[in-house]
């Protein structure tokens, strides 16, 4: 039997990492955080005193950094840094790193060889469009830029973070336009992907929703 890859793209805050690992356990497949990745070399550059926007030093950095998943964890070095890639300075730092060619090339190599592994969900920019254009199973997920806020706003609060509304909503919609303007692969809608609103949806129903229209 072919192995199912499911794509899951769509703006900052949408929900879809909640949505796929919730899909992930339900279905026993792999889950692929596309975007933990790009956190992670970002965090890497924080760490290092590497201005993001300085390209040359961030594809070093990326060239000499293991970025792996285990256990759906993410590892840099070795080390679980799940927690350290979620605070709001690598969220506004993470769009320049993610819009170096050279950063995605390494990063979507390593994407897929994990995702040919076996069955799998993942989420991110470019899942659709790029790194498993021959899916069957595509879906941008979206929600109204002021919920997508809210939600990512609720997230670091309750991380015990010190933000405000506005700054997260706006952080987000600063995010969405250097992904969505970037020259390689950036977040667009794949023609053939179904697209799920979820500004009025629970969870649960996002979930069910996207399970009923898997083909396998
Ligand atoms: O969870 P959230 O939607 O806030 O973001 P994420 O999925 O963790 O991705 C963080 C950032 O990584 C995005 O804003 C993009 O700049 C970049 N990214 C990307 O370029 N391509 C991907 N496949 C996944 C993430």
């Amino acid at each position: 039997m072919n192995n199912i890859i499911i794509a899951i793209d769509g703006p900052a805050g949408a929900g879809k990492s909640t949505i796929s690992k919730l899909i992930s356990k339900k279905m026993g497949i792999n889950y692929i955080d596309t975007g933990a990745m790009y956190r992670a070399i970002t965090l890497k550059c924080i760490c290092s005193n590497i201005d993001v926007k300085d390209e040359k030093s961030v594809i070093e950095i990326c060239k000499n950094s293991d970025v792996d998943f285990r256990d759906n964890s993410i590892y840099l070095d070795g080390i679980n840094v799940d927690g350290k890639i979620r605070t709001n300075e690598v969220s506004s730092n993470v769009s320049y790193v993610a819009k170096i060619k050279e950063v995605r090339e390494i990063l979507v190599k390593k994407q897929r060889e994990i995702g040919l592994k076996s069955s799998v969900i993942l989420d991110g920019r470019d899942v659709g469009t790029h790194i498993f254009p021959d899916t069957k199973n595509k879906f941008y997920l979206n929600a109204s830029a002021e919920m997508r806020g809210k939600r990512r706003y609720k997230e670091l609060i309750e991380r015990g973070e010190h933000v405000s509304l506005n700054e997260v909503i706006k952080d987000v919609i600063c995010r969405d336009e250097i992904d969505s303007n970037r020259e390689f692969a950036p977040l667009v809608k794949a023609d053939d992907a179904v697209e799920i609103d979820s500004t009025n949806m629970s969870i649960d129903e996002v979930v069910e929703c996207i399970i009923s229209k898997v083909k396998s």
